[in-house]
């Protein structure tokens, strides 16, 4: 076919295949992308496509518009045309407090006159960038920013290239036109790659998602928008005509869903403004799991008949109301920044703030990560900075307004010494990490050495928190986990604001913790790098601390999942003298676990799942769960027909229940125990 013009029947074959294969593409699409359901791997994909585009460049009269090789993006434009909306693009009134949210349904059930609740269809409220998408006979014809809500900007091509938005619709049914409403956004790993690699490019990075999505949507070059990883997600439909909708939002967005557009899976209807309450709560904690940025949820009224007898006053409808979260990001300014040593030295500098309101609660202090942080942020005392809370993270500073920064401010330079004991600080060529030399001569690296060895995860001394610790090191009587154990009850009568009492109780803790498990104990001794499955995949393969302690840094090693950095940091541990002597005195002072046998070592309940419930008397939770874990088994937190072993304790409840119901196999604590051969005499001595 290489001369000539194509035969007549091989020009028919060429379209049959072409029409298949755009059939097959967009199938594929659709499951990728509305049903989040892969139906093939993306190289078979890749591969279909190619022939598509091979047969489409020999037989250009083939190309259509709503072909799925149409995303590439076009030519580009000197401006973007502007669109006018048929139907205006309205924006939402903001509530902050529940009694705002009250007041919205009490305000709906007035004017409707209405005695019961009302049913909404609650949404995250996305945090990107508004756009219509127009369907003429099933075909994307048209894309347009919201603007002014009025007149919007034709960003067609570039809508095309989101693979997330159909070029066609998969149905007969669908209204004859039909324009859809949605937010483009950049999901937040896009985003952070694509900054990544502006930065690498020399590029500037965007502040936010929010930004980057409206910065990708706004590019004259579509192959520009083409290459950012943009995603959207529809919630609602303006002008329709020629065709019948759901009578109610949420059955609409089903049904738009079924069209092949990608509809918010978190979307659901609530039968009640409580039921939009919980809702908002629930996606207050879903909120920091999600793969991309929402500011807060939407209410919206869910009977479409409903929603036109309510209207709307001037810019916002009567029937929906966006409940924000509080702002993860706020202004403030730097009052200092210091240095923190760390368990293993590490020092960290943290800005020392006025305070601010963000994410909820007020913050006074903001890690700056490391060295190359700070430097890269140029963070200087008195400058004015964006910080973020975000969920349960820590705070951070997130930049600096430069503008704004008071003349002669100065650059902040890691110390040479450190902060706190004086001892030379160290940064290793190509570490990102400064450390303090000092060891245990370090006031801060030994209080922090304690309090992890006596955490709840390690140790888990019941009542040991840093403010004692602080005290047991400023007398001296503590200089290494070891020294605990001769800490008497007379003694620690003595303390600041400690009667006898509570002396005699943290006596006793410190006694009741010695009883404890191999990887607990491993990973109290806070080997750099050696968190809790480092320790119990070293518990696993070694079985007794004297094995792991002759071990070469080869041995350790072979430890599945164990890299050569933590083989060196662990070797390099055991052979420091000071370190071995507090293991000795550690084992001396009568601190014991179970055995691990050397055949559960060797994985005996591989492969098998167990499920916990009730109350062992013999075993906490933990010790449960590790004693199966240590052994190669799985502990899942809900029965199903895969659950091979419901181990019931005192009081167990529900799961008891489904697990009599599925057939799957019950153990007592009797039975249990004999299962992993527990036994609580037994000491295994390093
Ligand atoms: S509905 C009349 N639903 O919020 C209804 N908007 O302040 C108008 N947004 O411009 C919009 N997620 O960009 C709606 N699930 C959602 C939304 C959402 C985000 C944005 C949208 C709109 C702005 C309104």
């Amino acid at each position: 076919m290489a001369q000539g013009k194509p035969s007549k029947k091989a020009e028919q074959a060429a379209a049959a295949r072409a029409a298949q294969l755009r059939e097959q593409l967009d199938r594929y699409n659709y499951r990728y992308h509305a049903l989040d359901d892969p139906e093939v791997p993306d190289a078979e994909y890749d591969q279909l496509m190619v022939e598509l585009r091979g047969i489409e460049a020999e037989h250009p009269q083939l190309l259509t518009p709503d072909s799925p090789t149409q995303r590439v993006g076009a030519a580009p434009v000197a401006a973007f045309g502007t669109v006018r909306h048929r139907i205006a693009m309205l924006s939402l009134d903001n509530a902050f407090t529940e009694d705002e949210v009250r007041d919205f349904d009490r305000r709906i059930r007035e004017r409707l006159e209405q005695e019961g609740t009302i049913r909404y269809s609650a949404e995250p409220k996305l945090d990107g960038l508004a756009i219509s998408a127009l369907y003429e006979d099933g075909v994307f014809v048209r894309g347009a920013t919201r603007g002014d809500g009025e007149t919007g900007e034709d960003i067609t091509q570039n809508l095309r290239t989101i693979a997330a938005l159909p070029l066609k619709l998969r149905s007969a049914d669908a209204p004859r036109s039909l324009e859809v409403r949605g937010e483009v956004f950049m999901p937040l790993a896009g985003f952070e790659r694509f900054n990544k690699e502006a930065v690498a490019r020399g590029e500037k990075a965007y502040v936010n998602p929010r930004n980057a999505a409206a910065g990708s949507l706004r590019q004259l070059d579509s192959k520009m928008t083409a290459a950012r990883p943009l995603d959207l997600f529809i919630y609602g439909v303006g002008y329709v005509e020629g065709g019948e909708l759901p009578s109610h939002h949420g059955a609409m967005l089903q049904t738009l869903r079924r069209w092949g557009f990608k509809i918010c899976p978190q979307s659901r209807v609530v039968d009640s403004i409580d039921g939009c309450l919980a809702y908002y709560h629930e996606m207050g904690v879903a909120r920091a799991r999600l793969p991309y940025q929402i500011d807060g949820v939407v209410y919206k009224v869910d009977d479409i008949e409903v929603q036109r007898q309510l209207g709307f006053i001037s810019r916002a409808p009567r029937w929906a109301l966006a409940h924000k979260f509080p702002a993860e990001e706020a202004l403030t300014t730097v009052r200092g920044i210091e240095f923190q040593v760390g368990r293993t030295g590490a020092l960290t500098p943290v800005a020392r703030l006025e305070p601010a309101f963000v994410g909820g609660v007020t913050v006074s202090n903001a890690t700056l990560h490391n060295m190359d942080e700070l430097t890269r942020k140029d963070v200087r005392v008195g400058d004015s900075v964006v910080i973020r809370r975000a969920g349960d993270v820590i705070p951070e500073v997130v930049r600096v307004l430069l503008e704004r920064r008071v003349p002669g401010a100065e650059l902040i330079e890691l110390p040479s010494v450190c902060p706190v004991c004086g001892s030379p600080v160290l940064r290793e060529v190509d570490q990102a990490i400064a450390r303090c030399t000092g060891g245990r001569t370090c006031a801060a690296q030994r209080k922090e050495e304690i309090t992890h060895f006596a955490s709840r995860r390690a140790m888990d001394i019941q009542g040991l928190g840093d403010k004692l610790v602080d005290q047991l090191v400023a007398r001296d009587w503590v200089k290494s986990p070891a020294d605990l154990f001769d800490l008497s009850a007379a003694q620690l009568a003595t303390l600041d604001r400690f009667g006898e009492k509570s002396a005699q109780k943290l006596a006793t803790a410190i006694e009741a913790a010695k009883y404890t498990s191999l990887p607990r104990f491993l990973y109290a001794l806070g080997i750099r790098d050696v968190g809790e499955a480092t320790a119990s995949a070293l518990a696993g393969h070694f079985g007794d601390v004297a094995s792991l302690r002759r071990a070469s840094e080869e041995e350790v090693q072979r430890v599945p999942d164990v890299g050569p950095v933590v083989a060196r940091n662990v070797a390099a541990w055991f052979a420091d003298a000071e370190n071995a002597a507090i293991v000795d005195r550690l084992v001396a002072s009568g601190i014991r676990w179970p055995a691990v046998s050397a055949k559960s070592v060797s994985g005996e309940l591989a492969g098998t799942t167990f499920v916990l419930t009730g109350t062992l008397a013999a075993l906490t939770r933990d010790e449960a769960q590790e004693a199966i874990t240590l052994r190669g088994g799985k502990v899942s937190g809900s029965v199903s027909k895969k659950t091979h072993y419901v181990v019931a304790g005192a009081e167990a409840g529900s799961k008891l229940k489904k697990a009599q119901e599925l057939g799957v196999e019950i153990l007592d604590e009797a039975a249990f125990l004999a299962l992993i051969e527990f036994d609580a005499k037994a000491d295994a001595k390093g």
